[in-house]
């Protein structure tokens, strides 16, 4: 199954390296909410290639090509994870795509085909970039914690659009960074590139691989009460798990231990 989902991300991921080379077709979802043709025909790829191969499992997929809900075996597929930096030419984007089994990510494959890294994790089996471990950081603390976080499509509407957080988070930590593929953000939570990551409005399909990796290497995963995560929550918080209740302590102004 792994050997057969890392085929699938470095094709897929050829695909989107190479369309960028052309001039790109660029739809609105929403005001900030894309799609581009390179997104489709990552998309069509890698579901043809699952139905093909495994006829009996479901297949979530972000352009919506999948199955409208999940089975015993669930494939997430997020066919090119950045798309607002690929419709501008910025060249930080994945392709995300997890096994997940009874609600469970099984496995998950993340490749980033501007760096030709590929993030790979099985449930029980550790967590790997190009074959090498990963381990989360041994950061001690958030004062000196560099973070990642990302912001809802629709955060033009919604109140809950993480400003807030953000601006707290930001006079607390290190540094923070906005990669704009929460997939690879992720990753580099269990790489020890980076001690955390937090966002909200995320989907399934962006985080159920980049989360295995994450739990595979050491780190931590909850929504933002500190309780554990689930593939479809809304509220993602990801540590090396040293500073996880410093995060979820800030994320929620002091208020959820007062
Ligand atoms: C987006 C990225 C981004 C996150 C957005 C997602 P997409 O996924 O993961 O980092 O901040 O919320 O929608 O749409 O580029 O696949």
């Amino acid at each position: 199954m792994i050997d057969f989902a890392v085929n699938l991300a470095y094709r897929a991921g050829a695909l989107v390296r190479a369309g960028m080379a052309n001039e790109r077709t660029v739809e609105a979802k929403g005001r900030a909410d894309l799609v581009t043709d390179i997104d489709r025909a990552s998309e069509q790829l890698i579901v043809s290639a699952i139905r093909a191969a495994f006829p009996d499992h479901a297949i979530m997929a972000e352009e919506g090509s999948g199955d409208a809900r999940a089975g015993t075996f669930t494939w997430l597929v997020d066919p090119l994870d950045g798309t607002t930096n690929y419709a501008h030419g910025y060249p930080v984007s994945s392709v995300s795509i997890a096994l997940v089994h009874n609600g469970q990510p099984a496995l998950g494959v993340v490749y980033d085909p501007w760096r030709d890294e590929l993030f790979t994790a099985e449930r029980g089996g550790g967590a790997f970039c190009n074959g090498r471990r990963l381990r989360v950081s041994a950061t001690p603390n958030l004062a000196v914690a560099l973070l990642s976080t990302g912001f809802p499509y629709d955060r033009f509407e919604r109140p809950d659009n993480n400003l807030a957080e953000f601006a707290r988070l930001v006079l607390r930590i290190q540094g923070v960074r906005r990669s704009g593929s929460a997939a690879l953000d992720l990753c580099y939570v269990a790489a020890g590139r980076s001690d955390g990551h937090w966002e909200l409005g995320l989907h399934a399909w962006d985080v159920a691989a980049g989360a295995l990796l994450v739990t595979e290497a050491g780190g931590r995963l909850s929504d933002w009460q500190g309780r554990p995560w689930q593939v479809d929550n809304d509220r993602l918080a990801a540590t090396n798990g040293v500073i996880h209740t410093e995060l979820i302590d800030v994320l929620n102004d002091g208020l959820l231990h007062a």
